[in-house]
């Protein structure tokens, strides 16, 4: 079967990396979560103290840039790959809420969004991927076969990333989640470098009433669409 590139957008909380993931499973291709190198920079920037309660620091991260090395190493026991900053695994830590506070600022520097796309675009560069995030389809593949723009029901996002971190035993409100969630896609959207935006060629998948098994079968008939069309 033929490699292609699949680019998943979408609000936070959504589901983008579970439907990612599902998918780069069923076609052979490599999952790869751009949404995690951007926690692994912020949670840099607190680690150094570049973040000072509302404010970050900007050009002291700016000079820290090269200081960082983010990689990808699959865990055969969990069937992905976990989230390597300078060498230490920081999969469990990059998904606190100490790290989603601050992550759309940091995310929404130019020179951080330079060096991460870059990185991006080096491991897809081969096709067989499946990468989430907000400007893979606008920005970063813009040429990629298949775009799905994500979307679910407000609520129904925040109950589920609640449930997700309460599973994990992070004691949070479901407000305080609520709060994360409408700020992220604010500034995510609004925010001057790569916005997230729908791409034109995008198709939306709106999951608020699906099941994972659901929205895999819809994506799944695209993807091989998509494959079909790009052999001949
Ligand atoms: O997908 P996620 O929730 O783990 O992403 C964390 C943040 O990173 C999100 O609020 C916006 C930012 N992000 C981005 O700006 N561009 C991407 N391609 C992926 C994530």
């Amino acid at each position: 079967m033929r490699k292609i590139i699949i680019a998943v957008d979408g609000y936070s909380s959504c589901g983008k990396s579970t439907l990612a993931k599902q998918l780069a499973k069923e076609l052979g291709h490599v999952y790869v979560d751009s949404g995690a190198m951007y926690r692994a920079v912020t949670l840099f920037s607190i680690e150094h103290n570049f973040i000072d309660r509302d404010n970050v620091k900007k050009q002291e991260l700016i000079d820290s840039l090269d200081d960082i090395q983010i990689s990808f190493k699959p865990n055969a026991e969990f069937g992905f790959s976990e989230t390597f900053l300078n060498g230490k695994n920081v999969e469990k830590e990059i998904r606190q809420m100490k790290v989603a506070t601050h992550v759309s600022k940091i995310s929404a520097i130019k020179e951080v969004r330079k060096k991460l796309v870059s990185l991006q675009c080096k491991i897809g560069r081969n096709g067989g991927v499946v990468m989430d995030g907000r400007d893979i389809g606008s920005v970063v593949f813009p040429d990629a076969e298949l775009k799905i723009f994500m979307t679910a029901d407000k609520e129904i996002r925040a109950k589920r990333r609640f449930d997700e971190l309460y599973a994990k035993g992070e004691s949070v409100s479901m407000e305080e989640v609520k709060k994360n969630i409408e700020e992220r896609d604010y500034l995510d959207t609004h925010r001057e470098e790569s916005p997230l935006v729908q791409a034109k060629d995008a198709i939306v998948l709106d999951n608020s009433n699906l099941t994972p098994q659901q929205q895999l079968e819809v994506a799944l008939e695209w993807a091989k669409e998509k494959i079909l069309n790009s052999e001949f």
